[in-house]
């Protein structure tokens, strides 16, 4: 690992530090979350965006150009965990930000204002791959062939895949092992992890139960857990953000909606801010929007109506204890499966995130969710239910006027548009409850004739 390189709690009050080398979840402390933290004098962060910019024309197969081809590594002096020769890449971040009119036509904002970023162009088909090329990288420098993670189905997808292709400094084949809840996970990724190879434990459960098991497994079977609690799986997420800012020119965006599940991505997000900031790279601050499905909605349940805040630090977390107390028996329920979860593991992070950020946090329902994504899918690029939360969101805060038609806004696309097809089929066919939705578009009957398809077409 680089020197200067190390761990930390996130709380202030506790703030103890621990070497980039020692494999932990939680503070050995305290038990709060761990942050990746770096000796930024050591770490030659450019002065000028300019190469970032220059390493984009990198073409070849060297390994050189691999890693500036990664939209993970093209960033390295911003994720310094590790020398060149030890970053994993498998061609993660190869995305870019789109502009999308027609999309910002349909919800009410002006022309050229709405951004997509449309993270299923990634090798496993969503964000996750941006965090994986940096867990990999350590399990890799650490040796760990046995790596780990509980999953609503991308993460897990993303980890079977990377395993696939990675091999342990010592030369051995890594083996994945996933925890997935029983019946809660798209079969686009269920295809995934059982062809890349991974180990499939089908648990009886939700993805909370998963989570705590991966995390109880990993401690007494040695397995490494690649669940966002693992620090450096965030410090390659930060890269998202460093790719908006490349789309815009450098040029920081008014607002950043992401959906939020287990809140790695929005924890992620406000650290990359936080760290461009510090450095003095930017000048100013987006606003974020984490947006939350409604039948998974504990932040927006604690954030918005309970007031918990990160209080620089000082974060209530008896309330957050209570609250859990009293929703003992809650079981999250949302058709977007990616974000449905109960016990975001990153809860402390995303507090910490919303604070720096001056974020908002608004829930939205399932039929919203698929009229957003069926939006996207006609007038942008397509995305699985999840992201498309980002954009019902967005029409929310259009219409409570926290964001404005003249903001520049934009919205992550987590997951791709083929990873729940179910979720799109029963939209269009089904409609929503049996009504039709207005993107509701039913496939037609048509018998084996010219007339009756000129018919169908609706020329004649
Ligand atoms: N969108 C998609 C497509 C996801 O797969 C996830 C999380 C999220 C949004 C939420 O992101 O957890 O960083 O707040 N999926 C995880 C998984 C939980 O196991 O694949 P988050």
């Amino acid at each position: 690992m680089k020197p200067g390189t190390f761990q930390q709690c996130v709380l202030p009050r506790c703030g103890a530090t621990f070497g980039a080398d020692e494999v932990l979840t939680r503070c050995p402390a305290c038990g709060g979350l761990l942050d990746v933290k770096y000796d930024w004098s050591a770490a030659a962060v450019p002065r000028s965006l300019s190469v970032w910019d220059g390493r984009r024309a990198s073409s070849g197969t060297s390994r050189q150009a691999l890693l500036d081809q990664s939209g993970v590594w093209r960033f390295r002096e911003l994720i310094p965990i590790a020398d060149d020769a030890h970053l994993v890449t498998i061609g993660e971040g190869r995305t870019t930000l789109q502009q999308a009119d027609l999309l910002a036509k349909a919800v009410g904002m002006q022309s050229g204002n709405l951004f997509l970023q449309y993270e299923g162009f990634n090798p496993s088909g969503s964000f996750k791959d941006n965090g994986m090329a940096a867990a990999f990288t350590v399990a890799r420098y650490l040796d760990r062939p046995r790596v780990a993670c509980a999953s609503t189905g991308n993460t897990s997808a993303a980890l079977a895949l990377f395993a696939s292709q990675t091999r342990t400094r010592g030369g051995n084949s890594m083996q994945s092992i996933v925890f997935i809840g029983d019946a809660k996970i798209a079969f686009g990724k269920l295809s995934q992890a059982l062809d890349y190879g991974a180990r499939t434990l089908q648990i009886a459960g939700d993805f909370d139960d998963c989570m705590r098991l991966v995390q109880q497994s990993a401690e007494s079977l040695g397995l490494y857990l690649m669940n966002s609690v693992n620090p450096f799986r965030l410090e390659g997420q930060k890269a998202i953000m460093f790719r908006v800012l490349e789309g815009l020119a450098w040029q920081v965006p008014d607002w950043i909606i992401v959906p939020g599940g287990n809140l790695g991505n929005c924890s992620a997000f406000g650290k990359a801010f936080m760290e461009l900031h510090e450095l003095g790279l930017i000048d100013r601050l987006p606003r974020l929007a984490v947006i939350n499905a409604a039948g998974a909605n504990t932040l927006y349940e604690l954030y918005e109506k309970q007031g918990v805040r990160f209080a620089s630090g000082d974060v209530e977390l008896d309330k957050i204890d209570t609250f859990y107390q009293d929703r003992k028996d809650y079981a999250a329920q949302t058709v977007a499966s990616a974000i449905e979860i109960g016990r975001p593991v990153n809860l402390v992070k995303a507090l910490r995130s919303l604070e720096f950020l001056s974020g908002v946090v608004r829930e939205v329902d399932d039929e919203a969710i698929l009229d957003g994504k069926a939006a996207v899918g006609r007038m942008g690029y397509g995305c699985e239910p999840a992201s498309g939360a980002s954009l019902a969101g967005l029409s929310v805060l259009l219409r409570e006027q926290v964001i404005s038609p003249s903001d520049r806004v934009v919205c992550i696309l987590t997951g791709h548009q083929l990873k729940d097809p179910n979720a799109t089929v029963d939209y269009h066919v089904a409609g929503d409850g049996g009504n039709d939705g207005e993107l509701t578009n039913r496939p037609v009957r048509v018998e084996a004739d010219l007339d009756a398809i000129e018919r169908a077409i609706g020329l004649s």
